[in-house]
């Protein structure tokens, strides 16, 4: 059966690289027809696409700010066009700055912040509920968000900022997990931990995970490809009585 067939159409927010882009793959594996988000690495994007097509699956690129309320409008209507109507979102797209203690921080950072982090995820998930719902003639879904342990560790020192957006992530998940699950709609979150990809870059500190695993239970850091797992997982009727639900993949941290 082709992934088109099944009708399981999977939208992954920065699914060019990283977690979303092992989501993204994994996803298609199992049948997904996939569209991969970026904002702006239109190339990733495609290597992306190109590597799902090649194994038989199904995926297309689209470009879309999740921060720009237009502009996640018009990444669900393209989705509807052209894969169909969506029944699983991951909300994977988010950012950190340079590490820098609270009292150095200026609006404009914050903004920035909390812009992708925390309205591109209330965006998407919006686009999607409007979808999803059976009281609006949808026939339910699923909804992962990319949380991270700093929203209970609080990253004193590095990004207070970020670990409060993923706070707020932790809440609407609990929140709209309760406000649309008896419209067919589940509601859950990852919290990663340590997990070796380029979002440290921007942090200022791409060896990050090298000075802090030995702080890790299990003494390493993680793969984006061990995080996709459990996103699937909770996308997948095996969680069918999961939601409000947080997964920890953090080695223990
Ligand atoms: P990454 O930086 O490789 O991936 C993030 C992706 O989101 C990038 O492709 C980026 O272009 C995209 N993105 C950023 N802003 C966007 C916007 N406004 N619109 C559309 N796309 C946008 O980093 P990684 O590690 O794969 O991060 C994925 C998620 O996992 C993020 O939400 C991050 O906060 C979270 N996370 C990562 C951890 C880690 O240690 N790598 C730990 C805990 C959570």
């Amino acid at each position: 059966m082709s992934a088109h067939e099944n009708n399981k159409v999977l939208i992954v927010t920065g699914g060019s690289r990283g977690i979303g882009a092992a989501t993204a793959c994994l996803a298609a594996q199992q049948g997904y027809a996939v569209a991969v988000n970026y904002r702006r690495n239109q190339a990733a994007a495609n290597r992306v696409v190109q590597s799902i097509n090649q194994s038989g699956g199904q995926a297309i690129a689209l470009a879309a700010d999740v921060a720009l309320e237009h502009e996640v409008t018009q990444l669900f209507a393209t989705v509807d066009d052209q894969l169909g109507t969506v029944t699983a979102l991951v909300n994977n797209a988010g950012i950190l700055e340079s590490q820098m203690r609270v009292h150095r921080m200026d609006a404009a950072r914050l903004q920035r912040i909390f812009q992708t982090n925390v309205i591109g995820s209330f965006l998407c998930a919006r686009e999607a509920v409007r979808r999803m719902s059976t009281q609006q003639g949808g026939t339910g879904g699923a909804i992962v968000n990319v949380s991270s342990v700093a929203a209970r560790l609080g990253s004193p020192g590095e990004y207070v900022d970020y670990a409060a957006s993923k706070g707020a992530i932790d809440t609407l998940t609990i929140g709209l997990a309760k406000e649309v699950a008896h419209e067919g709609i589940r509601v859950n979150a990852v919290r990663p931990g340590f997990i070796d990809t380029d979002i440290h870059v921007a942090g200022g500190e791409p060896d990050r995970i090298e000075r802090v695993k030995a702080s890790v239970p299990l003494q390493r850091g993680g793969k984006a490809i061990e995080v996709a797992h459990a996103i699937l997982w909770l996308l997948s009727t095996a969680a069918a009585y999961t939601t409000g639900s947080f997964i920890d993949v953090a080695g223990g941290k």
